[in-house]
């Protein structure tokens, strides 16, 4: 068969002679903590089938991640050690956590490391050389390690020494299964066909999105809003949004966005109902507008049931869906009903789906379908940025070019 041009060359862990070997696996164990235990899993999850293949060629494995933002010091609340319980429960074997990412403790546990066995470093964060993407961790993590392979595509976003640095230093690297999943599933989106191709947005502000909805301006033909940004629109097109949240910085870009997208044919849809508080708090029972304006003691804090019907039919309808971002403040119950409807939605759709960013992703897995989705991202920040077409810098540290 002929090669994809469309399909950039990635060297696959499955080409490294790493029997017997050592190789550091940068993964992204960021998962959310509650109660000091993993809240969700689906990152260690995601992560198993490169794992996997490396313990049952005999390599031996070490394993490196951040978690959360611990400011470069050791700090307990950001430990990896309940990723490293869900982890070992998962493989049903020992996962070994060093105490700190590097120096003579991981050292010594990379060298006794017996074939097939796994090793954890403790929060690479917790040296502050990670994010400044120091010379000196980079050399570190090279020197435990015979070959390198990034997994974490949801980190592929950031220029660290776990990421880009450790790469000049190694001897052989390679992608993860998961992160040749992720480009050639993100890629595949970016190539689909205008027609039936629509993007779903949701979130709070539209200044994180805004240079994803211009690209995205270009290539889809239905664009679906929701979430908190959704009041910026509302309020740019003149209509009374109450309390809700409105970005007033980005009511001329709402503009910008609104008049390109009909100028281009995209339709765009914004909610025509919603459900309201009097203001922010987690017992706040929802009020229901059943129009679009709202009135000025309430703020709209998730989309209604005639727009989630409205978009469900679109969805239903579509060919291939993009969504990233809530609906409404999809954390408390009352106002999760949005977030939902879109999940169950696409779960009913034949469109093939890609679907990002930890809210959306939830919403999909609690709904019970994941496994009618074509693709459930692990990236949030790192799939906003391919999809813009920004160079993702532990991408291009594994030598990826995007194609053109
Ligand atoms: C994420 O969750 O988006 C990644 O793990 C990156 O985390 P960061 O935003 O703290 O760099």
């Amino acid at each position: 068969m002929a090669a994809n041009p469309r399909r950039p060359a990635m060297n696959l862990i499955d080409k490294l002679p790493i029997d017997g070997h050592r190789v550091l696996i940068r993964v992204d164990f960021n998962v959310p903590i509650e109660g000091g235990d993993v809240a969700d899993d689906s990152r260690i999850r995601a992560a198993l089938p490169t794992i996997v293949h490396a313990i049952e060629r005999g390599a031996r494995v070490i394993l490196c991640s951040h978690l959360g933002r611990p400011k470069g010091k050791p700090d307990p609340a950001f430990s990896l050690a309940p990723a490293g319980s869900v982890l070992a429960e998962l493989l049903g074997r020992e996962v070994i956590l060093s105490d700190s990412p590097v120096g003579d403790g991981p050292t010594r546990l990379a060298k006794d490391l017996r074939d097939g066995g796994v090793l954890l470093l403790e929060n690479v964060r917790f040296h502050p050389g990670e994010t400044s993407n120091d010379d000196a961790l980079s050399k570190a993590l090279a020197a435990l390690t015979d070959f390198y392979v990034n997994d974490a595509f949801g980190t592929a976003h950031r220029a660290h020494a776990s990421t880009v640095g450790v790469t000049q230093f190694v001897r052989e690297k390679a992608f993860g299964f998961l992160m040749a999943k992720e480009v050639e599933a993100l890629g595949r989106l970016l190539a689909a066909p205008r027609e039936g191709f629509v993007a779903v947005l949701g979130g709070a502000k539209v200044s994180d999105k805004i240079a994803v909805i211009q690209r995205l301006l270009s290539k889809v033909d239905t664009l679906l809003i929701g979430g908190a940004m959704a009041y910026t629109f509302l309020a740019a097109q003149g209509h009374r949004v109450g309390r809700s949240l409105v970005e007033e910085g980005h009511l001329g870009t709402a503009r910008d966005v609104l008049s390109t997208a009909k100028r281009r044919g995209v339709q765009v849809l914004l909610p025509i109902d919603h459900r309201c508080a009097t203001e922010l708090k987690p017992d706040a029972k929802p009020r229901f507008v059943t129009e679009v304006d709202i009135s000025d003691e309430l703020m709209g804090l998730d989309i209604g049931d005639r727009t989630a019907a409205a978009y469900g039919e679109v969805l239903r309808a579509a060919k291939t869906v993009f969504w990233n971002g809530p609906m409404g403040v999809f954390e408390q119950p009352a106002f999760a009903h949005g977030t939902r409807a879109v999940a169950d939605a696409l779960a009913a759709s034949s469109a093939w789906s890609v679907v990002g960013g930890g809210d959306s992703v939830r919403a999909v897995n609690e709904s019970g379908k994941a496994d009618a989705i074509g693709h459930i991202s692990t990236g949030g920040g790192a799939s906003l940025e391919f999809i813009e077409g920004r160079e993702l810098p532990g991408l291009t540290a594994l030598g990826y070019r995007r194609p053109t």
